[in-house]
């Protein structure tokens, strides 16, 4: 993350700003750039048309950080209603989940069981479910109940870092289980301790776990990044790969990048995310590319 970008989060965690862009309506205007609604109903009207625009789709019902048990369950069962409709309204999509939204960091237990549960409908359906990955204290467990859980259920994946430094060992230790794995760079704002913090040191990593991740035998890479010169080394470790994989880009962020590469013939599929709790997903995507604070000032004058 820039300098920029560590500026970007420390003020977006204060008080009065996420107040600023939660009360009023233009910080819910600058959100919409990047999130397909509040409701279900309009993740799964967007989910519609990006299917029949030949993408696939994972939906993302925002929230993470939960620490009450009736609001874990509360996000778990919210879950599994976008199983449910995914599966009544035929759409190809599968659906991302945060493990602390369903209570992990504070009742481990309970985080394991609902993903358990959400595996399992998911499995009747035919559905797959990706784990995202967070805050580099949580990167053990949240690798424990993944593998807990697809020994069991085999139809999960998992997002891994590549800014993190122990991110090669923990490839090596999941592959063996199959399923997903999504590499991204890693949107937080890690200590030099965990993570590399200069970029080109993260895309150093990146290419050598994509490089892995491409020759793996036996599971879906999913290459999830908007970078042009990490794009052209996936279609060029491509050539040589004769198993699957799919590029994995963000809602509103770069589509005429997503509509070429589909038109070119490769698998794209869209991170939808829907709901309310849309502010720390607006912090990082704000971090991730300051020059985003504009939509923030251009809704802030009403443009
Ligand atoms: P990079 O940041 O270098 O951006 C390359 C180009 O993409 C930029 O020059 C710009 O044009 C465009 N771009 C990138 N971000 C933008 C933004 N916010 N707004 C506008 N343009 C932007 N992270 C994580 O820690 N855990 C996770 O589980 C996931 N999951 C995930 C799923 C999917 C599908 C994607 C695409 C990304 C994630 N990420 C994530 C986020 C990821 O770690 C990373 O922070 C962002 O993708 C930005 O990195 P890029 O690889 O796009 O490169």
């Amino acid at each position: 993350m820039s300098l920029l970008g560590r500026l970007v989060m420390f003020f977006t965690r204060l008080g009065a700003v996420r107040a600023l862009f939660t009360r009023f309506r233009f910080g819910r205007r600058v959100a919409m750039r990047f999130v397909a609604g509040e409701q279900l109903a309009e993740a799964v009207e967007v989910t519609r048309r990006l299917n029949a625009q030949g993408f696939q789709v994972s939906l993302d019902h925002l929230g993470e950080h939960v620490t009450d048990r009736d609001l874990a369950l509360r996000a778990r069962d919210d879950y599994l209603e976008c199983l449910e409709s995914i599966a009544a309204e035929q759409l190809d999509a599968n659906i991302s989940i945060k493990l602390t939204q369903l209570g992990m960091g504070f009742d481990d237990h309970l985080a394991a069981e609902s993903l358990m549960t959400l595996a399992a409908r998911a499995a009747d359906l035919d559905l797959t479910i990706t784990i995202d990955m967070e805050e580099a204290d949580h990167t053990e467990t949240t690798i424990n109940l993944y593998s807990g859980v697809q020994r069991e259920h085999r139809n999960l994946g998992l997002a891994l870092q590549a800014y993190l430094y122990r991110t090669a060992d923990d490839l090596a230790r999941i592959a063996p289980l199959r399923g997903h794995i999504r590499l991204c760079k890693g949107a937080y704002d890690e200590p030099d301790s965990v993570a590399w913090r200069h970029p080109a040191e993260v895309d150093a990593s990146f290419d050598q776990l994509l490089d892995e991740l491409m020759r793996a035998e036996n599971l879906l890479p999913a290459i999830a990044t908007h970078d042009d010169d990490r794009i052209i080394l996936t279609k060029r470790l491509a050539e040589s790969r004769r198993e699957p994989f799919e590029f994995q880009m963000l809602y509103g962020i770069r589509g005429r990048l997503q509509e070429q590469l589909r038109s070119d013939g490769y698998n794209v599929r869209v991170y939808v995310p829907y709901g309310d709790s849309w502010y720390p997903y607006l912090t990082r995507r704000l971090a991730e590319r300051p020059a985003n604070l504009w939509f923030f000032l251009r809704a802030l004058v009403g443009k």
